[in-house]
């Protein structure tokens, strides 16, 4: 893939070929660190339209890193989103002022169309912006997932034939949705731990059939940690509840502790997008399988493997 200019809106875009290509480039900045003249004289547009501490955070970080400026807004408030202007017009708005745009956004598909409108605007003869996905909706979180894969290439040595649990919120929740397509590239086995309500998509099993990716529903957290190589904890997404009584049927059901690690690999490694509230204990961060904050540092060599490449000053 030329990832020169190329928008980052589904992970179902990426080969493994284009993966290995950013898994690559990310250990040469873990090992190398990072080189303020890459991007010097850049600007990276950080629009988030809800709230983030890691996506944001490891994008400007990784930005600054490599010499680029950031200019961004972390919520709407304070800007003209609050005088009702449109996706479409902040978008066209912020593609004259910098040369990438993140963007985060509460609705499905709002990456994808604000990356129509970067591409329209070549049609008037100006420069395309690429857009990066920092998370649209329920939809998807691909930067999120390339830092999952990475993660746990780091730490089980393979993507191939894994067995990953995935667990908690696995209707509303946008990195299971991008990792569950992710993982079917690699011929994982997964196990989806919901309670019914909250359990995987059938667009996303859908997929998997037509892969021919072994998978199975569980609603026990027990019924699935014991065989798995990487379990991958989420939390209930509250904000996405149409209905909090229906939110408050399935707040804290499912939680994992030390006690719950007694049963699992001792290879096996915890991970969690994050936020967590309740659903890991906090007396499981001290066992040697936890690998959730150290997941969240591998947000900061991915997405700058991404910026390079997209901005076109690494191969
Ligand atoms: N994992 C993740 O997207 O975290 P933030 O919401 O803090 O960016």
């Amino acid at each position: 893939m030329n990832f020169v200019n190329r928008d980052i809106v589904s992970i179902k875009d990426f080969s493994k070929q284009d993966l290995e290509t950013i898994f690559s480039i990310a250990t040469q900045f873990s090992k190398n660190g990072y080189d303020q003249a890459l991007l010097k004289g850049r600007r990276v547009g950080l629009l988030f339209y809800e709230p983030s501490t890691r996506t944001r955070m490891s994008f400007d970080t990784a930005a600054q890193a490599l010499g680029a400026d950031t200019v961004w807004f972390a919520g709407t408030e304070g800007t003209s989103v609050m005088k009702g202007e449109t996706l479409k017009d902040t978008i066209e708005t912020v593609a004259n002022y910098v040369d990438l745009i993140v963007l985060r956004h509460p609705f499905d598909g709002s990456a994808r169309w604000a990356a129509e409108i970067t591409t329209m605007r070549t049609r008037r003869g100006m420069p395309k912006v690429p857009i990066i996905s920092g998370g649209d909706g329920k939809n998807e979180h691909p930067t999120q997932t390339m830092l999952d894969l990475y993660s746990m290439l780091m730490t089980q040595g393979r993507l191939e034939s894994l067995n990953v649990a995935l667990i908690g919120d696995l209707k509303y929740g946008r990195t299971v949705h991008s990792l569950s397509y992710a993982l079917s590239m690699y011929g994982t086995k997964l196990s989806f731990v919901a309670p019914d309500m909250l359990q995987i998509p059938p667009h996303i099993t859908s997929f998997l059939d037509r892969r021919g990716i072994r998978h199975s529903e569980y609603s026990r957290i027990e019924d699935a940690v014991a065989e798995a190589d990487v379990v991958y904890m989420t939390r209930i997404q509250k904000e996405r509840f149409p209905d909090e009584n229906e939110y408050n049927k399935v707040k804290g059901l499912y939680r994992i502790s030390k006690s719950t690690l007694s049963i699992a690999k001792p290879t096996m490694r915890l991970m969690h997008p994050l936020p967590r509230v309740d659903e890991i204990s906090l007396d499981a961060d001290d066992d040697p399988r936890a690998y959730y904050f150290q997941q969240a540092g591998n947000g900061v060599p991915i997405r700058a493997a991404l910026l390079a490449l997209v901005m076109g000053v690494c191969k």
